[in-house]
């Protein structure tokens, strides 16, 4: 075989011989793609919904988020969710009953915040529905020592205390703020973040991350009524920055998730950046149906050679507000030594 491979490599022009190497690439490609889906659809919780401890605390925790976001909103609704605190008592009972880890800080977590939105319901003077407020009576007294998950209250000042002190206590400050007060944010700061957001590594130093401001009003209005994740907070933004990688700069089939990584590196970066930079953010998914992307693209002009990455939404952030604890698993947790 290889000698067949070094006569060919002899004999073919150099163009046959990369038309060769392109076509092998053009094949292998939906090999690679076919093992990248069928890893997800066994492993994710996209098919088998929660048929585990990892993928039931996954949903728990995605939806005490929502909870907390809520909790946390500029303008709380009292009486909201009530459908998602359904769902995450359901949930938490079918995580006892399958007796997995009680002690499991997202599970305790998750009780927490059940607690917190009885809590809050009752010092707003607000009654919870009867056959709800039974559920979370029964939840949190099958559980011992729930911790009441309080929200962090913040203002401005105290909030970017922390953005020019060591990196431990720098990076423990920064939070997700989906609280904007009216106060524009200049592009130029914006600018200035992007900048120290170039100090990001990326994979050959290939810089494929693209950053994309968007200022204008209505836009801003169009591309968050695109997205899920952004109801209750999403029209308080100043502006967005839309974080896309360029695909241009890979080459092999190997490379094909790196626009990924590399942008999501410069996301956190940018993330960091803006803090240091006393500018509140919240990254919002791009996890957007083709046409929803076709629009975005249109709408942003961003060209089909980039990968969406992130949307940042920001803002200057108001005297007082409220921040969800978006509590994180223990290092123990995530951790491996082999
Ligand atoms: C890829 C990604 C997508 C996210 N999408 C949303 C979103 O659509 N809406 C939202 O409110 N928060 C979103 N977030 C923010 C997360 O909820 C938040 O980062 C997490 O709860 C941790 O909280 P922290 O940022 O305050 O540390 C997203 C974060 C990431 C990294």
């Amino acid at each position: 075989m290889s000698l067949i491979r070094n006569i060919l490599k002899k004999i073919l022009p150099s163009a046959v011989k990369q038309a060769l190497v392109d076509l092998l690439s053009l094949m292998k490609s939906p090999l690679y793609h076919w093992r990248d889906g069928r890893r997800y659809a066994k492993y994710s919780g996209m098919i088998h919904h929660e048929n585990d401890q990892v993928k039931l605390i996954a949903r728990i925790t995605m939806t005490y988020h929502g909870i907390e976001k809520g909790l946390t909103m500029p303008e709380m609704r009292p009486g909201f969710g009530m459908e998602a605190m359904n769902t995450l008592i359901t949930l938490c009972d079918e995580y006892l009953r399958r007796e997995y880890d009680a002690t499991h800080c997202q599970f305790l977590h998750a009780v927490g915040v059940v607690e917190e939105y009885r809590k809050v319901h009752e010092e707003k003077g607000f009654t919870i529905a009867q056959p709800l407020l039974n559920k979370i009576v029964e939840l949190t007294g099958k559980v011992r020592d729930v911790q009441r998950a309080e929200q962090i209250e913040s203002g401005a000042a105290e909030y970017f205390k922390e953005t020019s002190t060591p990196f431990d206590n720098f990076s423990g400050s920064r939070h997700s703020i989906r609280n904007f007060s009216d106060a524009e944010v200049e592009v130029e700061s914006i600018k200035k973040a992007i900048s120290l957001a170039r100090n990001a590594p990326s994979s050959c130093n290939r810089q494929s991350p693209r950053a994309y401001i968007i200022q204008d009003k209505e836009l801003i209005g169009k591309v968050l009524s695109l997205q899920n994740g952004n109801r209750g907070f999403g029209h308080l933004a100043n502006k967005l920055v839309v974080v896309t990688a360029e695909q241009g700069v890979y080459n092999s089939i190997k490379e094909r998730h790196s626009a990924w990584i590399d942008g999501g590196m410069f996301a956190m970066n940018l993330l960091y950046a803006l803090h240091f930079h006393r500018i509140g953010a919240c990254t919002l998914n791009c996890y957007f149906s083709p046409s929803a992307e076709d629009r975005v693209r249109a709408l942003c002009g961003i060209p089909r050679s980039e990968v969406l990455v992130v949307i940042i939404a920001l803002g200057a952030v108001p005297e007082k507000f409220r921040i969800p604890l978006s509590k994180r698993l223990s290092v123990d947790e995530i951790m491996r030594i082999r």
